[in-house]
Order: C-alpha cells, then structure tokens, then sequence
C-alpha cells in the first residue's frame, strides 16, 4: 500500500518535500495556520520565490496529488504519516532554538491520534537539538494520544539537507537518507515510503542509515556545522594568502580541494556564510554543548572568524579610499546568496551597519531582495538607499562591494564601474571577477589576494 502523507508546516522545506511527494503520486495534504498562504497554494501559487517550485505546484494541485488545509486535524486524520516541518527559530539572546511550533505540532498531532484508528507514524523533519524528538515530540505525542510509542504509533527523526535554490534537486536526488527510529517499525515505515519514492536511486549513490533518533539528530548539525567550518578555515588562510603578495587563494583553494579527502566545495573565500540554517545551527549546538558544561572552541571560533569575514570587506575599502566619513559605499547584492531573496544573516547586512557606524552612506542593489531587503534593513536600524540597477548603485560611489555573486554582477566590466562611479573603487567580496584585468583598470581589492 501507497502511504497518504500529511505535512505539517509549509515553510520553505515543507512546502517544497509536500510538492515532491505529490510529484511521486504520494497523496499529500500539507497544513498552515496561514489562512492566505493555504489559499495561495491551493491556487497552485507559491508564497516564497523557490527555483521550480512554481511548475511542480502547479502540477501538485492539477494532479489532486496535493492539497492545502488550515486544519491540522484534517491533515493527519487523512495520512498515515505525519512529517513535521515547522520552524525552530533562533532566539537571538541566548542563541538557542525555540521549540514552541514543534511541541505545538506534537500536542496537536497527539491529540487527533487519540481518535484515530490504525498505526500512524510521526517524523521530525525540522532541525533540532539532540534529543528534542524523543523528550518533546515523543512525549507529547504518547500524552495527548494516550497510546504508547512503538506500538499503535511510531517516531522517527529524519533530518532534510535542502540548500536555498537547490532543493527540489536536492530533495529528488539526495546522497543519503538517514533515519532515527524510535524503535524497528517506525524505521520501516519511513524507509518503505522512500523506496517507493526513489526507487532504484537508492542503493550505492543514496544509502539509508539507520540510527537511534538522537544520532540522526546530530548528523544535521555536524553536517552544517563541517560546511560552515570548511567555509570559514578557507576565509582565514584567505586572510594568510593576502600577506604575501601574489598569492591567489582561489588557486590554493582548488588545488586543496582535489585531495580526494577533502573535495573543492564550500572552499569559496568571501564575506562569508549567512542564511537561514548555517548560523541558527552553528550557534544553538554551541549553545547546547555550553548548557551541559562543554565549551566548542572550534565551532565559536568557526562564528567569529564568520563575523570576521564580513567586516573584512570593509578594511579592504579602506585600503582603497582611507577613512569612512561621509563616503559612499554601493553594496552590490544583498542577498545572503545568489538565487533568493532571502536576507538571514546576510553579510551585507553587518558590512551596512559597520559602515554606517564609520560614518558611510549605504546604497545597495540586488536583483531579486527588494522587499525582503527593506523589511530587514528597518529590522536592523540601517538606513540605506535601495537602487534598481547596477548602474543607479553605481553612481556617486566611492567603492563598490561585491556581497552576493549573482550572474548579473559576473559579467561587469571594468568600464562599467569607470562609467558610473565617482571613483571606481570594487572590493570584490565574492571572488567573481578576473583579478588581474580588474587590478589593471581600477582601483581594486579582493579577498584572498594582494598584487605583487
Ligand atoms: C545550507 C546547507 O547547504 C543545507 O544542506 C542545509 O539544509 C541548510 O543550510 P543554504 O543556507 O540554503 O543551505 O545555503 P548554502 O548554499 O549552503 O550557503 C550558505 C552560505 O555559505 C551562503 O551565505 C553562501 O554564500 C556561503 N558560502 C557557501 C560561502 O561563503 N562559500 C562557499 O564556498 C559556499
């Protein structure tokens, strides 16, 4: 028999694994308290701008495979899994996770298993701290439900890898699926609604482990918390590679990465990692570790040498044009990566504040964060001018920024900084242009590297 699966949360991984699920012919109801959101989905239109998410909704809902409630209750009564996907937001005081929405979802998907008869799985999708789903969702569910875990109902952790602009293809070809399992059937379940899901992809290329829950728990966070650290060593032997002049670190960086053990990606030096997952994660498994008495020398030095990062880009514009005051500084793109209008802890955000505590005047442009980056600058405090072209971002700067490597940017020439500029001044924060056709027609800084 086919699983009817129910999706609890239709944030930016909810909604995309609902839509994934539907485009496999899995029976798919996904909830939202959002009554507006619920009707723009059952309209086939996505709430938040994701690569191919548009096309595969569309077909989700033609095909009926996918349908949209503000009805919890509705939701898991008609499934025979439940995956929770809420938000686990960081609190910004104490840097730990908030597990409000989760142990909501619990209580709630509890209290309809009460009624309901047959054996119902439930699966923690959402990134939290090791043994969340057990004591929170576990206990919860078993309370509100009255039935006892591992018989009429199961529990199971799977943690989602999905990167921003990339997760429909992450989520139909992942290289491993890892399950924690309260007990062997739940674990079952769950692996037999994957290998229908994924057929014959499954086997060398995409493994399933399987593990206790706490362990799959810990693999999310190692796994960002290995790319966060990856990212931040390379910024620093960017910061070494610049002592000595004609050392280029994108060339270090490549040749590092062909060690088979180690691989050339997440070695781009640059202003560093923003987002939603990396900082939240990094920092409430520190927090985590710090509450039972263990301090994370290396991830707390993976953040700092982060916030590093971004302030670096602004001693690189000193180099350039001396003191801050009263200068003009155009931030080309705001995002906190290419392909999303996602402003979280993006790097251009600190670089804004910096700046204007120095006394600078901000502009910035980027293709596709116009609103969210409004919404995010008012958050910070930061005043600064949104433009809508390079060009109009350009003018009357003294120094360019480069904070997000979008394709638009890449093809620039150094004309068209010479052009609008009141002194063509780029500090290239991202590594996307050719450094020596750059150094020879402008003022020009990069990170990572130092003329000879
Ligand atoms: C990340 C993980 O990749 C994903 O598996 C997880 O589920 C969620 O967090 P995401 O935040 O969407 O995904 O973006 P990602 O592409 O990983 O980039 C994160 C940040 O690192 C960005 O700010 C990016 O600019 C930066 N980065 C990435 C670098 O600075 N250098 C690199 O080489 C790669």
């Amino acid at each position: 028999m086919k699983y009817r699966v129910s999706v609890i949360g239709t944030g930016f991984v909810g909604l995309v694994t609902a839509v994934c699920f539907a485009d496999r012919n899995i029976k798919t109801i996904c909830s939202t308290k959002n009554e507006k959101n619920a009707e723009l989905i059952n309209k086939g239109i996505p709430p938040f701008f994701e690569n191919r998410l548009e096309d595969l909704l569309k077909k989700a809902i033609e095909t009926g495979n996918l349908v949209c409630t503000t009805n919890r209750e509705e939701a898991v009564l008609n499934s025979e899994i439940s995956l929770i996907i809420v938000g686990t937001p960081f609190n910004h005081i104490d840097k730990t996770i908030n597990l409000d929405y989760m142990e909501q979802a619990a209580k709630d998907i509890g209290t309809v298993l009460k009624e309901k008869n047959g054996y119902h799985l439930t699966a923690v999708r959402s990134t939290v701290v090791p043994g969340t789903s057990r004591n929170i969702v576990g206990r919860n569910l078993a309370e509100k439900s009255g039935k006892k875990l591992g018989e009429e109902i199961g529990l199971v952790m799977q943690p989602e890898f999905l990167a921003e602009g990339r997760s429909i293809e992450d989520t139909f070809r992942p290289d491993r699926i890892i399950i924690g399992e309260f007990d062997e059937r739940s674990g079952d379940v769950l692996q037999k609604l994957y290998e229908d899901f994924y057929g014959n992809h499954i086997g060398e290329d995409c493994p399933i482990l399987r593990m206790n829950i706490e362990s799959a728990e810990l693999v999310k966070y190692g796994n960002n918390c290995f790319l966060a650290t990856k990212i931040s060593f390379i910024n620093e032997l960017a910061k070494i590679a610049e002592l000595v002049p004609g050392v280029d670190i994108d060339l270090v960086a490549r040749s590092i990465g062909l060690d088979y053990r180690i691989n050339p990606r997440f070695l781009g030096a640059g202003v560093g990692w923003g987002g939603s997952c990396f900082p939240k994660d990094v920092n409430a498994i520190i927090a985590f570790a710090g509450d039972k008495g263990l301090e994370s020398q290396l991830l707390q030095s993976v953040v700092d040498v982060n916030d590093r990062a971004a302030l670096h880009a602004l001693e690189l514009t000193k180099e350039l044009i001396g003191d801050l005051k009263e200068k003009t500084i155009a931030l080309l793109g705001l995002a906190f990566k290419p392909g999303t209008d996602d402003m979280r802890y993006a790097p251009s955000r600190r670089i804004a504040i910096e700046a204007i505590n120095q006394g600078a005047k901000i502009q910035g442009y980027d293709p596709r964060t116009k609103e969210s980056a409004k919404i995010a600058f008012h958050q910070d405090g930061t005043e600064i001018t949104l433009k809508d072209s390079v060009e109009e971002v350009l003018k009357n700067a003294d120094c360019a920024i480069v904070c997000t490597e979008w394709d638009e940017f890449k093809t620039l020439k150094p004309k068209t900084f010479i052009q609008h500029m009141n002194n063509p001044c780029v500090v290239d924060g991202r590594r996307i242009y050719d450094t020596t056709e750059y150094s020879k027609e402008l003022n020009y800084k990069v990170v990572g590297y130092t003329t000879e």
